[in-house]
């Protein structure tokens, strides 16, 4: 390869993982496997290594993934929280041994091997033994105040149990402790369930929704996951860990346990490279018993002593420190299989989204039969020259949907052609229009035939109007039937345009107008959430129908009325205007309710209520009150309770430990009152 090229191809993959990270970090929402990031970051890695002349400092090789995101403080974390190198090679596990073994001149080195926790990295800070602060990795050196979330944690104690042995050292002054946060695989499950069931996109796998839950800013929202926390490491601490005999990752592990903390399940305490190979595999053999999802081993140096002499990467310049020396991630890598593309279909949603699918010989996968796999979008197959009649790997890493992570070149059918993306809709034809911003390719027919079938399905949804007996096949019964072509037809039908369609039909023809006739007066965010704008699930449905309280003012709303709604950010606000602004669906609207829709809006709260439109934000502990108390009384009052303090919020009630949005209050001006100031206030 030629400088030229090098340069050309770590400018290409230095965007893309730009690109992934955003994806992965931000937005909880991966496009590619944690092992096809890996490959792109290593081939990165390895670039930068043969040509020293074209690495940077800000390459993604020498960055930790920045998750930071809007509507939380941020802190500084004492000691910086940086990532583990990883490999999925014996052979560069043995190198690292090898290099601590000239670096500490001993050949008998004594290392703990954990199980790596697939999860969110966190950094729990106890002062005196009580939890003060818990913060996120963000870029390393400060993260977003995730404590009012955590405090919800099941498991997690607000206070570290001193320990019965009167001998043992006493609790720190200050401690940072880190873990990870996860969710189980069955709770996972539930809540993609849920999601389903209200017609919301399905997280890819534990760890995104695990991310996204805990940058809810709604605690409450939080508590309904069931977030759980395993602890393995230390920040700072004081006074010096030595003074509190932690003299290495063993002493660590007792004490966390010891203070009532939840720790791995098992880890393994070995002496030399061999013995720490064969803890390995033992764990590979054991991580599927566990709560967490594992993704791997950790393998880290036993002594503080010793990590303290090989130290971290990047240490020494002005830049921030990388990866510590004296530890090393070992990954597992991914179920896959081997099998061929037979073709390549696509599938239109009700956003015009159109996805390719790779249908697959069957193949077992990780115990299931695998037909489909995505093949994410356009760019995706471009990028790695997917071709119908490829012999392909599939994955599957918990992930829902298993995906085609790379073409076998050298079993390629002579007469293969690259995969061209068709230009036009599978469905109709119109030409796609490439979404703004983004990788999807878009119908923009607004009458799509598919684009129509799937939101007559989402709005007769279970999460929308609930519509009895009008499912998928109905929906599609009656659209091959011409009997409906909108949403407001399906208010028009009658039962004896129905009772030819299926034998003897006269109860089920009956039965499917009354469950219609039935949801003429559902709930307004209901009939809000079945439109199908882009950005609006049920949650903002029923911001927007708490505040609009009809169709026609949420339709006459502003720009500026629409960013006024707390949570609501520019993008979302954006999208309801414009999705109002299109006639198509301006006509939707007026056929609805010529139709005979009539949306009900919510209830007011109780007339005069002392806190109707105001927004309070909790903090801290109160006295008396615990905090879901206080949330109650507030909302009885007509208050809303928020997760995080801005300049639409009203009112700070702080406790005991309020921590940052105390301070974000007063920087803002908010006026703060105590449990006192709010009982007064709630007369
Ligand atoms: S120790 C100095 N131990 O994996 C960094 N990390 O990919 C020391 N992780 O940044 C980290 N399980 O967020 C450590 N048993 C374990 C772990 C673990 C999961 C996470 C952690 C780390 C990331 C690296």
């Amino acid at each position: 390869m030629t400088p030229a090229e090098a340069q050309k191809r770590i400018a290409q993959l230095r965007h893309e993982l730009a690109s992934h990270d955003e994806h992965y970090y931000r937005q909880a929402r991966p496009e590619i496997s944690d092992f096809e990031y890996d490959v792109l970051k290593a081939e990165l890695a390895d670039l930068e290594a043969r040509f020293p002349e074209l690495a940077t400092v800000n390459s993604p090789t020498r960055r930790v993934g920045d998750d930071r995101a809007e509507g939380f403080a941020r802190v500084k974390h004492r000691l910086a929280m940086t990532t583990l190198d990883n490999t999925y090679d014996e052979a560069e596990l043995r190198e690292f041994h090898a290099r601590l073994v000239k670096a500490l001149a001993s050949e008998d080195l004594d290392y703990t091997v954990e199980p790596k926790i697939d999860g969110v990295a966190v950094s729990l800070t106890y002062e005196h033994g009580r939890l003060t602060r818990a913060v996120t990795r963000g870029d390393g050196e400060e993260g977003d105040d995730v404590t009012a979330n955590v405090r919800t944690l099941r498991g997690l104690p607000h206070t570290l149990r001193p320990g019965d042995d009167l001998l043992a050292p006493a609790l720190p002054e200050l401690i940072e402790i880190r873990g990870e946060i996860f969710l189980r695989e069955e709770e996972f499950r539930r809540i993609n369930q849920l999601q389903e069931e209200a017609g919301e996109a399905l997280y890819a796998n534990p760890r995104n929704l695990a991310a996204g839950t805990l940058k809810l800013l709604d605690p409450k929202l939080v508590t309904a996951r069931r977030l759980e926390v395993v602890l393995y490491g230390m920040g700072a601490c004081e006074p010096a860990p030595e003074l509190l005999a932690l003299d290495a990752q063993t002493t660590l592990q007792t004490r966390l346990q010891e203070w009532g903390l939840p720790v791995v399940d098992k880890f393994w305490a070995v002496r030399g490279i061999d013995a720490v190979w064969a803890a390995i595999g033992e764990l590979d053999r054991l991580r599927r018993s566990f709560a967490y999802p594992t993704d791997g081993a950790v393998v880290k140096l036993n002594r503080f002593s010793q990590q303290a002499v090989v130290g971290y990467r990047g240490a020494g310049q002005a830049a921030r420190k990388l990866s510590p020396r004296w530890a090393c991630a070992y990954k597992f890598a991914p179920d896959r299989a081997e099998t061929r593309i037979r073709a390549i279909s696509l599938q239109v949603g009700r956003t015009g989204a159109v996805t390719p699918v790779a249908e697959l010989e069957p193949v077992l996968l990780a115990g299931t039969t695998v037909k489909r796999a995505t093949l994410h979008n356009a760019d995706e197959i471009a990028r790695k020259d997917v071709r119908v009649g490829d012999a392909v790997l599939v994955e599957k890493a918990g992930e829902i949907i298993p995906a085609v992570v790379e073409v076998l070149l050298a079993k390629r059918p002579a007469d293969s052609v690259p995969y061209v993306f068709p230009p036009e809709c599978p469905a109709c034809g119109t030409a796609l229009v490439r979404e703004e911003g983004g990788v999807k390719w878009l119908c923009p027919n607004p009458a799509c035939p598919e684009k129509v079938r799937r939101k007559i399905e989402h709005f007769a949804s279970k999460a929308c109007l609930d519509i009895d007996g009008l499912g998928e096949e109905v929906v599609d019964l009656l659209l091959r039937h011409g009997l409906i072509k909108n949403l407001a037809d399906l208010f028009t039908l009658k039962v004896d345009v129905l009772l030819p369609l299926k034998k003897s039909g006269e109860v089920w023809a009956n039965n499917l107008v009354n469950a219609i006739a039935a949801r003429r007066r559902a709930d307004l965010w209901r009939v809000i959430h079945g439109l199908g704008i882009p950005q609006v699930g049920a949650a903002s449905a029923k911001d927007l129908a708490r505040r609009f309280r009809s169709l026609d003012a949420l339709a006459a709303a502003s720009l500026n009325d629409l960013v006024q709604i707390d949570g609501f950010g520019e993008k979302t606000a954006e999208a309801v205007r414009r999705w109002f602004d299109e006639p198509a669906n301006q006509v939707l609207i007026a056929a609805l309710l010529a139709a005979g829709l009539e949306p009900t809006p919510p209830g007011e709260a109780a007339a005069g209520a002392v806190l109707a439109g105001k927004t309070l934000v909790l903090t801290g502990t109160l006295p008396s009150l615990s905090r879901d108390e206080a949330a109650a009384l507030i909302e009885a009052a007509g208050g809303k309770v928020s997760g995080s303090v801005s300049r639409k919020t009203h009112y700070v009630v702080a406790g005991e430990d309020a921590g940052s949005k105390l301070e974000k209050a007063k920087s803002l001006g908010v006026p703060v009152l105590d449990e006192a100031g709010l009982r007064a206030l709630l007369g």
